[in-house]
């Protein structure tokens, strides 16, 4: 038994809460800021170096012993589904020639996780597309990925949050922190100290609020939202009771704070790793250039060549 699976069940043991064993990718949206590339390709299919953004996401949760996985998808979005199955085809010509390597490769995301669908028919917010996952994940708490945001596995997040869940019962966020200049980019949050302990991966803090985008001077702090959630069964309840919110949309952070007023606790881990942004073309391309750095079979060749490119550019060139 690993050492976290060991965690884990110390922690049923001891809350008799089961932990989250079910994750929920939303992955609906129209990703308008990364048009016209996400015209016809959604988002989550971007490849980072080789792989598309949904894959890192699926380890995430499967690193985090989740195997059952809930894909929200939309019109054009099929393809997303294609990469989780297998391809005969591909890993006959593949055996054919030899090429264990890829053949591994190719099979892997098949092997991640059990993958399910359900499709979101309009794009009315974030909260409308989780209340789609209602009928596949009942009553239990459940964890939610954006589909477009991911951490370095090897500073796992999801696994502390997991705990954190099981021993609250209520809603677990995870907040990162941004320049304050830079709040009315983001959901930014009000929190209170937490009588409860540090986590490995970053402080836990009582949420006492939400704002959407504040200015830097309306901002209750610098801390925003990252798009990583476990939540419990009855926020669907919440979702049908939330009315439509910031740009007519049915905002789970409505639904959160719903359930947060009529007694939920709502917690969060303050996360110290790293985190990647690939719902735009700067944050894209800061994780397109990270991932490839840190590459084993890529990394010293790409570093160099950056390294020249920076000086040739510092010096006026073009560097290429
Ligand atoms: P975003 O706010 O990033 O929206 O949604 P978006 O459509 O993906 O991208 P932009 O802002 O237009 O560029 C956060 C997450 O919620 C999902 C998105 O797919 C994304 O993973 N989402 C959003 C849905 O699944 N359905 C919706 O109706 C809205």
């Amino acid at each position: 038994m690993s050492e976290h699976s060991a965690n884990l069940s110390s922690t049923v043991a001891a809350t008799g809460r089961p932990l989250a064993v079910k994750a929920v990718i939303p992955a609906a949206g129209l990703a308008t800021r990364f048009l016209p590339a996400t015209k016809a390709v959604p988002k989550e299919l971007l490849p980072v170096v080789d792989r598309p953004v949904l894959q890192y996401i699926v380890e995430e949760a499967t690193q985090a012993g989740i195997g059952d996985v809930l894909l929200i998808t939309g019109r054009g979005k099929t393809s997303m589904v294609d990469h989780f199955d297998r391809r005969p085809d591909l890993e006959a010509r593949l055996e054919e020639k030899g090429d264990a390597e890829r053949l591994a490769a190719v099979r892997r995301p098949s092997e991640l996780a059990e993958i399910y669908t359900v499709r979101q028919p309009e794009q009315l917010g974030l909260g409308h597309a989780v209340g789609y996952a209602e009928s596949h994940v009942g009553d239990q708490p459940f964890a939610v990925l954006l589909g477009d945001e991911f951490v370095k596995l090897s500073e796992p997040l999801l696994p502390a949050m997991l705990e954190l869940q099981a021993r609250t019962g209520g809603v677990v966020l995870a907040f990162f922190e941004v320049d304050p200049a830079d709040t009315k980019r983001y959901g930014i949050a009000s929190v209170e100290p937490a009588e409860s302990e540090l986590t490995d991966i970053g402080e836990v803090v009582k949420v006492t609020g939400m704002v959407e985008k504040p200015k830097p001077e309306d901002a209750p702090s610098n801390l925003a939202v990252l798009g990583r959630y476990v939540l419990p069964g009855k926020i669907f309840d919440a979702i049908r009771r939330t009315k439509p919110g910031s740009g007519g949309e049915i905002q789970l952070t409505d639904a959160m704070e719903l359930l947060r007023t009529e007694g939920t606790p709502v917690h969060a881990i303050v996360y110290r790793g790293t985190r990647y942004d690939t719902g735009m073309p700067l944050g894209y391309l800061q994780t397109v250039v990270q991932i490839a750095a840190e590459r084993d079979d890529l990394g010293a060749e790409f570093r160099s060549w950056l390294a020249e490119f920076v000086k040739a550019d510092a010096a006026g060139g073009s560097g290429t």
